[in-house]
C-alpha cells in the first residue's frame, strides 16, 4: 500500500502518495496543470513541457507529469515564470498548426483549443508555418490528417507500449519529426489491427475514426448472410 506524504501545492498543504507524480497529486485535489503529451493510459514522456512547474530548491522547471512527489516538496503551478514558459511552448506548437478551427471535426472537443484557453495565450497566434505535412487520403476506418498533428506522440506510444505494434512511428522528414507509418506504407501493410487506440488518445483532429464505413460494411455483410440463410431455408422447405 502506498503511504501518505505531505507536499504543498500553491501554498496549500496536500496529502500525496509515495510513487505519485506531481500531476497525479495535483489532479487528486482538483488543481489543474496544463498537459498535452500526458495521457493516463501511457507512461509519461515529458516531451511537450506544458506541465512545467516550479519546485522550491529545484533548478529549471520540472515536468509535473514525470516528476515524482517527495516529502515536503513545495510546488508552484502558476508563477509568472511558469506561465511565460508554457506560453512559449504553446506558441511553438501553434506555429505548425492550421488556424481553421471552425472547419475542423474536433472543433469544440479539441484539447489544443482547451490548452490555449487554459494557458491564456495572446491573440493573434504566431503566423503558421508553411512547412506542414499534407493531409493523407482517407483510410478505410481512419481519417489521418497529419497537418493537424501536434506531435505529442500519444498515438505512437499507445501503438507501441500498449498494443505492442509499430504501425505508427515518428519519422525524420526534412529535418523534423513527423508521425506516420514506417516507410509511408499503408496501415494494412505495417501490422495495424485497426483497434482504434491511436484515435482514442489523439488530442486533436489528426486521427479520427471513420466508423460510418465500418458500420455500413458490417450492415451489408449481415444483410448478405441473412439473404443467404433465407435462400437456404426456402430451398430446404420448398
Ligand atoms: Fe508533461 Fe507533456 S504533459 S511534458
Amino acid at each position: 500500500m502506498m503511504s501518505d506524504i505531505r507536499i504543498w501545492i500553491n501554498d496549500q498543504e496536500v496529502k500525496a502518495k509515495v510513487g505519485q507524480t506531481i500531476m497525479q497529486a495535483a489532479d487528486a485535489v482538483g488543481t489543474y496543470i496544463p498537459r498535452l503529451c500526458y495521457h493516463p493510459a501511457l507512461e509519461p514522456s515529458g516531451s511537450c513541457r506544458l506541465c512545467a512547474v516550479e519546485i522550491e530548491g529545484y533548478r529549471g522547471l520540472p515536468a509535473a507529469c514525470s516528476t515524482p512527489v517527495e516529502e515536503g516538496m513545495r510546488i508552484q503551478t502558476q508563477t509568472p515564470k511558469v506561465i511565460d514558459f508554457r506560453r512559449e511552448m504553446l506558441r511553438l506548437i501553434l506555429q505548425d498548426h492550421p488556424r481553421e478551427c471552425l472547419g475542423c471535426p474536433r472543433n469544440g472537443s479539441c484539447e489544443l483549443q482547451q490548452l490555449v484557453a487554459a494557458v491564456g495565450i495572446d491573440f493573434p497566434y504566431p503566423a503558421p508555418s508553411v512547412n506542414r505535412p499534407p493531409a493523407m487520403p482517407g483510410g478505410r476506418y481512419f481519417e489521418r490528417d497529419y497537418s493537424l498533428c501536434v506531435r505529442c506522440g500519444r498515438c505512437v506510444r499507445i501503438c507501441h507500449e500498449v498494443r505492442g505494434a509499430r504501425a505508427i512511428v515518428f519519422r525524420e522528414v526534412v529535418g523534423r519529426q513527423e508521425v506516420g507509418t514506417p516507410f509511408d506504407r499503408p496501415l494494412e501493410a505495417v501490422g495495424c489491427e485497426f483497434c482504434g487506440a491511436c484515435v482514442d488518445v489523439c488530442p486533436v483532429g489528426a486521427l479520427r475514426d471513420n466508423l460510418q464505413d465500418f458500420h455500413r460494411e458490417s450492415r451489408e455483410h449481415i444483410q448478405a448472410v441473412c439473404e443467404r440463410l433465407t435462400a437456404i431455408v426456402t430451398h430446404l422447405y420448398k
